[in-house]
């Protein structure tokens, strides 16, 4: 068994001066974007801040509500089309995965896949990655797994020219959604400079669908959705010293047909003043602060954008629905 936790760069990452910088540096990063996210005319947090220990949990059960197809689709398009996708990606891949988290995905896959020489996941985490690795080698003993830590938005995370042989990026969970479409383009160029013509993307997106079923998805009825995006005012209270009311804001998801997106807000029930890290910002009534988006696809959207990042879309798999998609591209 192979266990090793490794960060890209070859810093004295186990020291605890180390840690301790680096949890000052998220400390400073968080409080610049919070600041200058609420300075802005229309008031905005990075969605990445939604998942502190609290928000990744109550994250987790909104993966498992009814109203949230996505998870559960993802996952039966996988259940039913694995020795095929198995087959497309081929024998002797090596799979990387950026964000991998507790590598729940990349299990049954890599047990369908033909011989695959290796799996780097790569997430910011290193108690999560330890956690699956520990996992995912009782029950593939002889493959070898090197988790990275990392940030896997930047392409210096992971070096791929070391990997002989083919490698696959598998990004599922329709992640890429969340981010703008300049950024989105950016992510998957950054992972096409892992890759070598013939090297693979193997990519989880969410289909235009119904307003009805989409914005019921982010609204859900058991109000799971609602705690997961005031948590964030709860996270700036605990860490940067906040006094948000988190009674006096109301959590609204809607879909736009034009942007192809959900957007998630939290929207000031009152005109308010609120103050962050010694600094108070101005809410009128009704004002909202954007917190999320979340891209819908369509075959030909999500094309053009493999393509403009260097890839050719070689197959994709759907549900009966036509509710969810995973795509597989090559690099050209
Ligand atoms: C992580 N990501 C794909 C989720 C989504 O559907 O955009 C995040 C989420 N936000 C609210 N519900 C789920």
């Amino acid at each position: 068994m192979n266990i090793a936790l490794k960060t890209h760069q070859n810093s004295p990452e186990n020291t605890v001066t180390r840690a301790l910088e680096d949890q000052c540096d998220e400390v400073h990063e968080f409080s610049k974007d919070v600041l200058t996210g609420l300075s802005a005319p229309q008031k905005t947090l990075p969605c990445k801040y939604l998942y502190d220990e609290t928000g990744s949990k109550i994250f987790e059960q909104i993966c498992e509500l009814d109203d949230y197809y996505l998870t559960r689709t993802e996952a039966d398009i996988f259940a039913t089309n694995l020795p095929d996708i198995a087959k497309t990606l081929g024998a002797n891949v090596t799979l990387v995965e950026p964000g991998a988290g507790n590598c729940e995905k990349a299990q049954p896959l890599l047990c369908a896949m033909t011989s695959p020489a290796a799996y780097f996941p790569i997430d910011i985490s290193p108690e999560i990655l330890l956690a699956a690795q520990i996992r995912l080698q009782a029950s593939l003993p002889e493959l070898p797994v090197h988790s990275i830590v990392g940030d896997f938005t930047d392409p210096t995370s992971w070096d791929g020219s070391a990997v002989d042989g083919r490698q696959v990026v598998f990004f599922p969970g329709s992640t890429v959604g969340n981010f703008t479409e300049k950024d989105a383009e950016r992510l998957l160029k950054g992972f096409a400079s892992w890759l070598k013509p013939g090297d693979g993307l193997l990519l989880g997106a969410d289909l235009v669908k119904d307003s009805v079923v989409l914005e019921r998805a982010y609204h859900d009825n058991e109000h799971v959705t609602e705690a997961f995006n005031k948590n964030l005012l709860q996270r700036i209270n605990r860490e940067l010293n906040g006094n948000f009311e988190l009674e006096s804001f109301a959590h609204r998801a809607f879909y736009h047909p034009l942007r192809q997106r959900v957007e998630m807000h939290l929207v000031s029930l009152k005109a308010q003043q609120v103050r962050v890290a010694g600094i108070e910002f101005q809410f009128a009534e009704g004002e909202t602060i954007h917190t999320e988006n979340s891209h819908k696809y369509t075959d030909e959207s999500l094309t053009a954008l493999l393509n403009r990042a260097g890839f050719v879309s070689c197959r994709h798999w759907t549900d009966n629905n036509n509710h969810f998609a995973i795509y597989y591209a090559e690099i050209s």
